[in-house]
């Protein structure tokens, strides 16, 4: 992989490249250390580049074998070539011609995951974003598009299937027990979007027939023995298909769709064109090994991938500045595919939970960045929170500010307009200006300014007058590179809720839009509501319409009104969870300075009410009852973190919560579904809540028996796991978790998949404690480091998920990070620049821990010889 070179690519300097690729033909003669690869290219010189303009290839840690034009050897006197370059010079001026290309890869030894490499014996290719150039030298950037024809020739006995993408065109024996296949993609694609996958593999298949009646062939492979779980992932597929011919009008467009499982993957999964290739964790699941969180993920992740055939495969990136142009759309759609499958504001709950667990800090920190950057040393490294999740926040808004209607016609004329094309975002947002008459230049600066805008909200009723105003006032702190920011648009859904619980139905004066949303586009602005009868209470941000922190003085009474009240669920969930997120940041404020903490009566009364309300759907209630985690109080606090005093306040609050609701959540513990287990959203609400319920009342009673008799009774992961989990938050060292630990073990010791989640636990165990579990577990004999999903199960787990532990004053946890960032970046470093992200947030602990914290990155970076993708983020968290 490249090393750190201080190379800056840069938005400004787009230049499309010097010839145009018209086809390429490729053929692999696979082997573990010796694969052939052979890559023929028809091109021709762009209008208006001279002749005497080389043709310039991209490569990465290549050898070259032999190089021809139009069939005949080039004079090694016209080229030069180097591990990551190839340049031919003398190439004709008009004329198309053919370069041959021959490389010699070794897919056995390739344990970056990126290019062709091996899993558990299967090769597969990780393209996205610059693994093509490990393959073969090309031109590896979105904006090359060709058509692609593959010839895959291996052994039968090592590799049954021979997959590309594409149709498939035919295949038979070859010689000496190869055999071969060949696949022809109609589609123009950049070469990220390449795959192959061949090897000895489960299938299962199925048939899906599009709107206009077209049958597609459905193929999902995975390892033998485990087909049987991969029929949840198969109904998931067929349903996102549905979903996008029916809301966006959008069909598949060639014979066969597949999937492929592997378990050694860098990320989720992968959209190639017509062969999506998944990291397994996100493909099986059945009831005995998958919770219902794993369930949903599938479900997420299929319909991404799927979706991705139109938002980034007909319609791709011009280059990787423009990513969310892809993703942040894709993700939009995948959210409102879940929506529609599942509950709406459940949904749009966890949403908003996960881009304050994840993106606030990122956008916070060192690491902020715009959703389109406009500079990167490594663009690994900008397949982030910020891209994907603020990216998607950023398409909501343009559906907030256009409307429903507009939306879906500017979605129209995006497909219509740039099929085929690879584009911007400027060519995105041109669309939803032609079909909605708006201008979107304010607007656009949410793809260009980083930081969570804050929006300070103050009201003013006067009774006398009847009349209610609203005073919005933003900013946006300096970021990386970004000290001074222009106001922006930020549309805040509303609702004036009156006395009597009911909504005020008029809209500021002097505003056309009754659309239910306060457009701030100025630094400050007033709204001003008339012939209000009575005191309204403010519900503002509704649903989160925009991603930014609101400052608000609202009293808990006017909070408990809105929780009481408002007709939107999203914002009575936000009402609850801001009344939570107070109290917590005053508690642990208070046991910081070692004060008594005050009652938390009001937050009890209100939470033990939420769950005993059968009116409410069961998974609004469990999400009404998670606590704001340690991290999202620390992210509250901002600065001078005390993680201990966090952990303490945060404790004894769910302590008295649980101790005021006993009863309650004792009769709820028992309340999940009984016989046969169903995925679906409504039992899995229902187990939540019992979830949730049993960890209250494990709480109020002192006692891990409760949960290791749920653990001994489960018929289903979910619970299982809840049960473990209860064990290993609430008592560690009790007898009880250990036997529940042991007895996992050994029931899923053949099931990787199973086990992460067993080091997942342990990781997550709260206190200074757990690393030395942590090092006892990654010293294990069977231990795997080189497997991403096992280094993310306990490192992963420990480093981002576990404040207390990780952050152990003695600086003991940076130091793991930092000595497996070191040695997991000589193999992967991806992973490892992926892994050390979760010390984004250190310069906001307190003075001691930051200090250690600093040591270790420092020690990271004199480590010598680092990767571009580590040193990238080292160097950045500690400018
Ligand atoms: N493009 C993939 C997705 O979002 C993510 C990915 C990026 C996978 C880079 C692998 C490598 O769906
Ligand atoms: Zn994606």
């Amino acid at each position: 992989m490249r090393t750190e070179t201080g190379q800056v690519f840069k938005l400004k300097d787009y230049k499309p490249t010097d010839f145009v690729v018209e086809r390429i033909d490729l053929t692999f003669e696979l082997d573990p250390r010796e694969t052939k690869v052979i890559s023929r290219v028809i091109l021709h010189r762009r209008e208006g580049v001279a002749k005497d303009v080389p043709l310039v290839f991209d490569g990465d840690e290549l050898t070259l074998d032999g190089l021809q034009l139009d069939g005949s050897d080039i004079d090694p006197a016209l080229y030069d070539v180097t591990p990551d370059t190839l340049v031919i010079r003398g190439l004709p001026e008009s004329a198309p011609f053919e370069v041959t290309v021959s490389t010699t890869i070794s897919p056995e030894t390739n344990t970056a995951l990126m290019g062709l490499y091996r899993t558990n014996g299967v090769y597969c290719t990780q393209c996205e974003a610059e693994g093509f150039r490990r393959i073969t030298y090309f031109y590896d950037r979105p904006d090359v598009l060709a058509v692609y024809t593959v010839t895959i020739i291996a052994s039968k006995d090592e590799a049954k299937y021979l997959l590309s993408n594409g149709n498939y065109l035919g295949g038979g024996n070859y010689d000496e027990g190869r055999h071969f296949a060949a696949w022809f993609d109609p589609h123009p694609k950049p070469s990220y979007l390449f795959a192959l996958v061949a090897g000895d593999l489960g299938l299962i298949e199925d048939t899906f027939t599009t709107m206009s009646g077209r049958e597609v062939a459905l193929k999902i492979y995975v390892e033998h023995g485990k087909e049987p779980r991969a029929g949840y992932a198969m109904d998931a597929l067929k349903r996102s298909m549905r979903w996008d011919e029916e809301v966006y009008g959008r069909e598949y467009d060639l014979d066969i769709f597949q999937i492929v499982a592997v378990s050694d993957f860098n990320m989720g999964a992968m959209e190639n064109k017509g062969l999506n290739v998944f990291n397994d964790k996100y493909v099986l699941a059945d009831p005995a090994t998958a919770t219902d969180a794993d369930f949903a993920n599938i479900e997420a992740i299929i319909a991404h991938e799927y979706f991705h055939n139109w938002t980034g495969n007909r319609i791709t990136c011009r280059d990787w500045f423009q990513l969310c142009l892809k993703e942040g759309l894709t993700v939009y759609r995948d959210h409102a595919f879940s929506a529609d499958q599942r509950s709406a504001p459940v949904k749009r709950i966890a949403e908003i939970r996960l881009l304050k667990a994840h993106q606030f800090p990122e956008d916070a920190g060192p690491l902020a960045h715009p959703v389109r950057p406009e500079s990167y040393r490594e663009i690994n490294n900008f397949y982030t929170t910020t891209v994907y999740e603020k990216g998607s926040e950023v398409v909501r808004m343009i559906r907030t500010v256009v409307g429903a209607e507009d939306f879906r016609k500017g979605m129209d004329l995006y497909f219509e307009r740039h099929d085929g094309d690879a584009a911007t975002i400027e060519d995105f947002l041109a669309c939803f200006a032609e079909a909605s008459g708006r201008d979107f230049k304010q607007f656009s600066l949410w793809y260009s300014q980083a930081g969570t805008p804050s929006v300070t909200v103050s009201t003013d009723w006067n009774e006398a007058k009847k009349t209610f105003k609203v005073t919005l006032e933003q900013s946006l702190a300096p970021t990386p590179g970004q000290s001074r920011k222009a106001p922006m648009h930020i549309p805040l859904a509303y609702g004036l809720i009156l006395p009597d619980g009911s909504e005020f139905a008029g809209h500021p004066t002097g505003k056309e839009a009754a659309d239910g949303v306060l457009h701030l586009t100025r630094r400050r602005q007033v709204f001003t509501f008339t012939g209000v009868p009575g005191r309204p209470v403010l519900s503002i941000n509704r649903g989160f319409s925009a991603p930014v922190n609101i400052a608000m003085e609202q009293s808990t009474a006017d909070l408990a009104h809105i929780a009481r009240h408002d007709s939107d669920g999203v914002a009575r969930w936000q009402a609850i969870s801001e009344q939570a997120t107070r109290h917590l940041v005053e508690a642990s404020r208070l046991a910081r300075d070692g004060r008594n903490l005050p009652s938390a009566r009001d937050l009890a009364d209100i939470l033990v009410a939420t769950a005993a309300d059968d009116s409410l759907e069961p998974a609004f209630r469990a999400q009404a009852l998670t606590l704001p985690a340690e991290s999202d109080i620390a992210r509250e606090i901002g600065s001078n973190i005390d993680p201990d005093a966090i952990h303490a306040a945060r404790e004894a609050v769910l302590s008295e919560i649980a101790r005021a609701g006993l009863a309650v959540f004792s009769d709820l513990a028992d309340g999940a579904p009984k016989g046969p287990y169903s995925p679906g959203a409504a039992d899995a609400g229902r187990r939540a809540l019992a979830g949730i319920a049993m960890n209250y009342a494990a709480i109020a009673e002192g006692s891990p028996a409760r949960a290791k008799a749920a653990f001994d009774a489960a018929d289903n992961m979910t619970t299982l796991s809840q049960a473990l989990q209860v064990m290993t938050q609430n008592f560690p060292a009790a007898a009880e978790t250990r036997q529940a630990l042991d007895t996992f073990r050994t029931r899923f010791a053949d099931d990787p998949l199973v086990l992460d989640k067993w080091y997942s636990l342990q990781a997550l165990a709260p206190g200074a404690g757990t690393r030395a579990r942590v090092e006892e577990l990654l010293a294990g004999k069977d231990f795997d480091r080189t497997n991403p999903n096992r280094m993310r199960a306990l490192v992963g787990a420990f480093t981002s998920g576990n404040p207390t532990g990780f952050n152990a004053a003695d600086g003991g946890g940076y130091r793991l990070l930092a000595r497996e960032v070191v040695d997991i970046d000589k193999r992967n470093p991806q992973l490892a620049a992926r892994l050390l992200t979760a010390m984004r947030s250190w310069r906001s602990l307190e003075a001691e821990r930051q200090e250690q914290a600093r040591l270790a990155l420092v020690s990271i970076r004199s480590a010598g010889n680092l990767s571009a993708d580590v040193s990238d983020i080292v160097d950045r968290m500690l400018a």
